[in-house]
């Protein structure tokens, strides 16, 4: 367990300083990231805006601990994690961070219910006991024992964030989440997203809608690879006002 550092206030959840991300080396380097700083308060709604390929899910994934950054500087819930490699991540990630992608992502085999044990069975953290509460908390309660081919899109991305908040993470980091979905129930999903800022979870919503980004408390924005701007917002808009 690695000790916050002192310069890093105890409310800030992430803080990146001059992060880069080079993928393939020579002729074939991608520069991804060319030079982040950004810091993301514990119980803020941050939405990282930015036009498909500028770095977003680059940035998600080395938040994440998914991917190492080339060089730079990335602490999450006071874990300095920088350049160490994801495989060395594993406890990092099981006790800070839920992930909700685009896609879904659940196991086709397993019901909504088995899908949510078996992230509690592999990370040890959450409690069985609390299955049926987390389905409820996403209004699913009376589908635990589907399979994902059984359910709606946005209601198998319903069970996504139900199994993300399984282990009660400190940060919820969606990339896309209402991507696959049709306007009414990708508003159900920022709205539960919402839900969850105002219980006091720090979510990173990544978008490139900037209709979705009105939602959050602070809107990153990022074109090819740097932050261009980072604005806060008193007054976020309702997950019911955007659309697409
Ligand atoms: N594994 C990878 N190997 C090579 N290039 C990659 C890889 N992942 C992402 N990239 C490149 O990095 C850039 C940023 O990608 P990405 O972070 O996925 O952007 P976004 O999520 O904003 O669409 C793009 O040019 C993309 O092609
Ligand atoms: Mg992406």
């Amino acid at each position: 367990m690695t000790a916050t550092p002192e310069a890093v206030a105890t409310d800030t959840a992430v803080l990146l300083e001059a992060v880069t991300k080079v993928f393939g080396t020579d002729d074939a380097a991608v520069h991804a990231l060319r030079g982040v700083d950004l810091e993301i308060r514990a119980g803020q709604f941050a939405v990282v805006l930015g036009p498909s390929g500028s770095g977003k899910t680059t940035l998600c994934n080395i938040i994440g601990g998914i991917e190492a950054a080339t060089s730079g500087s990335v602490t999450v819930g006071g874990e300095q994690i920088g350049e160490r490699k994801p495989a060395d991540l594993g406890d990092f990630r099981r006790n800070h961070v839920g992930f909700v992608f685009q896609f879904f992502n659940l196991i086709p085999t397993l019901t909504a219910r088995e899908n949510i044990e078996v992230i509690i069975e592999l990370t040890g953290r959450g409690d069985k006991a609390r299955v049926t509460a987390l389905l409820d908390a996403v209004g699913l309660a009376d589908r635990a024992d589907n399979f994902p081919s059984q359910l709606s899109g946005g209601e198998q991305q319903r069970v996504a964030l139900a199994r993300a908040l399984a282990t009660d993470p400190a940060i919820l980091l969606a990339d896309e989440p209402t991507g696959a979905l049709d306007l009414d129930t990708g508003r159900q999903i920022l709205g539960l997203l919402q839900d969850l800022r105002r219980q006091g979870r720090t979510v990173v919503l990544i978008t490139h809608n900037a209709s979705v980004a009105q939602i959050a408390d602070r809107v990153i924005t990022v074109v090819d690879g740097r932050i261009e701007s980072t604005e806060d917002n008193d007054s976020p808009a309702d997950a019911s006002d955007v659309t697409w």
